[in-house]
């Protein structure tokens, strides 16, 4: 069942899965990002993901559509930084990119404010004070109700939080990183930091992109799938050691009779610096293991256990003998 939570220290309540988009107008037409939206409702998610890039703006255009009539109950991101064109300034974290991408969001959702906003990535070329001095107009403007981040360092947004402490201005409130069971450098440095500045966490791909369904593992690929057809990700999940911990993964869930997508959002659910996983799909049917994490409580001993089928990260200082 969804329960709802607190995002950091916002008052906002979000159901503990948020939906990602990333598939509406691309790998999912209208009809079936209809239907991944309305089985999403039904389970009880409040909570959407979007970006300016998903499909050149047709995720956005979809879901604009999708939330009307009930825009007042959801809770919605977007986000920027990501190039959206040719032209050097249709990128990045920029006051100019920001005032400009936040206006184009919000006209494709076709709604007045979004409830986080998120930088997408690191923008070496604008100094962060730029951005957050933007993101708290925005917020004074209620174009954004909190600014967010995204794959940036723990390093930076610690940097960041301190700006905003220091110059009075609206602080990230919301993280969103890569978290899956074979992707756990979040971890090390940023999920610590998350709960010792009561940041919200919503992680991304808990499925490593379709890696721990059960179709990859050592010699194993699906005929078609994100990691067999998009380069970034074949590139990103690359290393044999992944497809290891894919195969010992798939055969645990199997032999406790749960479908490995069931037990690999639940993994990642069960991080007590995790607010939401942010499940994706292409249809419904590959959407319901997902959503049935929702109703599995991994016990201590069965969180262990998964977690021992990858590799530990190493710590954020190599001096790691004394325990
Ligand atoms: N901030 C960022 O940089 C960032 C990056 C990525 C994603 N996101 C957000 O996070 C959301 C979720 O990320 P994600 O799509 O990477 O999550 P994911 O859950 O790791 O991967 C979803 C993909 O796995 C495959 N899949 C899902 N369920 C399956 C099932 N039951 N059986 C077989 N294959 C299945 C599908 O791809 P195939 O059918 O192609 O195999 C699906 O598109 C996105 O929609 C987006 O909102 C954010």
């Amino acid at each position: 069942m969804v329960t709802y939570r607190t995002v950091g220290r916002t008052g906002i309540q979000v159901s503990n899965l948020c939906f990602g988009t990333m598939s509406f107008g691309g790998i999912a037409d209208k009809e079936a990002s209809r239907a991944l939206y309305l089985r999403s409702r039904e389970k009880g998610i409040n909570f959407f993901d979007t970006a300016d890039i998903y499909n050149e703006g047709r995720a956005e255009e979809i879901l604009g559509e999708l939330i009307q009539g009930e825009r007042n109950e959801l809770v919605l991101t977007s986000k920027a930084g990501f190039p959206t064109g040719r032209d050097p300034n249709a990128r990045g974290a920029s006051r100019r990119h920001l005032l400009s991408s936040v206006e184009g969001s919000l006209r494709r959702l076709r709604t007045d404010r979004l409830e986080f906003y998120f930088i997408h990535r690191f923008d070496p070329l604008t100094p962060i004070e730029e951005t957050l001095r933007t993101l708290d107009d925005l917020q004074r403007q209620g174009k954004i109700l909190y600014p967010a981040v995204s794959n940036w360092a723990a390093w930076q947004i610690a940097k960041a939080l301190g700006i905003s402490a220091r110059e009075g201005l609206a602080r990230f409130e919301l993280v969103q990183p890569m978290y899956n069971l074979v992707k756990r450098q979040a971890e090390v440095e940023i999920l610590p930091l998350v709960q010792s500045e009561q940041l919200g966490a919503i992680s991304y791909s808990p499925l490593g992109g379709g890696l721990l369904t059960g179709k990859y593992g050592v010699g194993k690929r699906p005929p078609s799938g994100r990691l067999v057809e998009q380069p970034n990700y074949t590139k990103r999940y690359a290393d044999e050691t992944n497809y290891i911990v894919a195969d010992r993964f798939a055969a645990y869930a199997e032999e406790r009779g749960y479908h490995p997508a069931t037990l690999a959002v639940a993994w990642v659910l069960g991080h007590p610096g995790i607010t939401a996983p942010i499940v994706g799909a292409r249809n419904v049917e590959q959407l319901e293991p997902s959503l049935a994490a929702l109703d599995v409580e991994l016990t201590d001993e069965w969180r262990r256990e998964i977690t021992a089928l990858s590799i530990d990260p190493p710590p954020a200082t190599d001096r790691s003998e004394e325990v």
